[in-house]
């Protein structure tokens, strides 16, 4: 293809440090960063703001007609807006966290923010991490580097949760509903024929981008 810039795609499970990993390697890169996510959370934000239930197919569906939701992917960082009202802080709250499965299982919310994300990535100078479940088989296939990052599921309990001490069971089953829910949507815990996988439990945050800034330098001297 005539692109000139690197596009390197991550995905994999919840809690696997994805989104703080993939931000990490687009500034050791010098890249922008896209985490795909925030599309989701925001249209989760605007539903549940409205009064709305996103396990309600059919409300998911509504919020999707005259939608102005946008994601800028700048130097300083992302920012999601709603009708140029910035909701970037607003949609990491766990109140969306918990009702975002129900939106990411809509087709049509997954082909109306795949559209933008796709323009995101293709103009993206000089390179662009994009995060997400199904970044590296659905949004970037032909992306130059695609990652699967995991680790083991208590590791990904602990470091999303920290020590929760005797709410560790509870947290343990919330996370992996959401695995659940979400692999309803995509098979995130397999690796795509050509995605490396990169398994971080024995690894630390630092140790972790380092492995996937090294595919990437890797694949740019071949
Ligand atoms: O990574 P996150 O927690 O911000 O993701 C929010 C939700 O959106 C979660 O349920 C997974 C889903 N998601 C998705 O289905 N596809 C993506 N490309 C990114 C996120």
């Amino acid at each position: 293809s005539a692109r000139t810039s690197t596009v390197v795609a991550i995905d994999g499970p919840a809690g696997s440090g994805k989104s703080s990993v993939a931000r990490a390697v687009a500034q050791a890169l010098g890249f922008r960063f896209l985490d795909t996510g925030a599309a989701y959370r925001a249209i989760t934000w605007l539903i549940l703001e409205q009064g709305g239930s996103t396990d309600d197919e059919a409300t998911v569906v509504a919020a999707l007609d005259g939608l102005d939701v946008d994601v800028t992917v700048d130097a300083a960082g992302q920012r999601v807006t709603i009708a140029g009202h910035d909701v970037t802080d607003a949609i990491r709250t766990e109140r969306v966290s918990a009702a975002v499965s129900g939106v990411a299982r809509v087709q049509a919310v997954r082909s109306a923010v795949n559209e933008r994300f796709r323009e995101i990535i293709r103009v993206a100078e000089p390179g662009i991490v994009a995060e997400g479940r199904d970044i590296t088989t659905v949004v970037a296939p032909d992306a130059d580097v695609r990652v699967l990052l995991t680790a083991d599921e208590a590791v990904r309990i602990r470091r999303r949760f920290g020590d929760v001490g005797g709410d560790q069971h509870q947290v343990g089953a919330r996370l992996a509903a959401r695995d659940a829910a979400d692999s309803t949507v995509s098979d995130f815990l397999t690796a795509a024929d050509g995605v490396t996988v990169v398994d971080s439990t024995h690894l630390t945050f630092d140790e972790t981008v380092e492995a996937i800034v090294r595919l990437v330098t890797e694949e740019n001297h071949d």
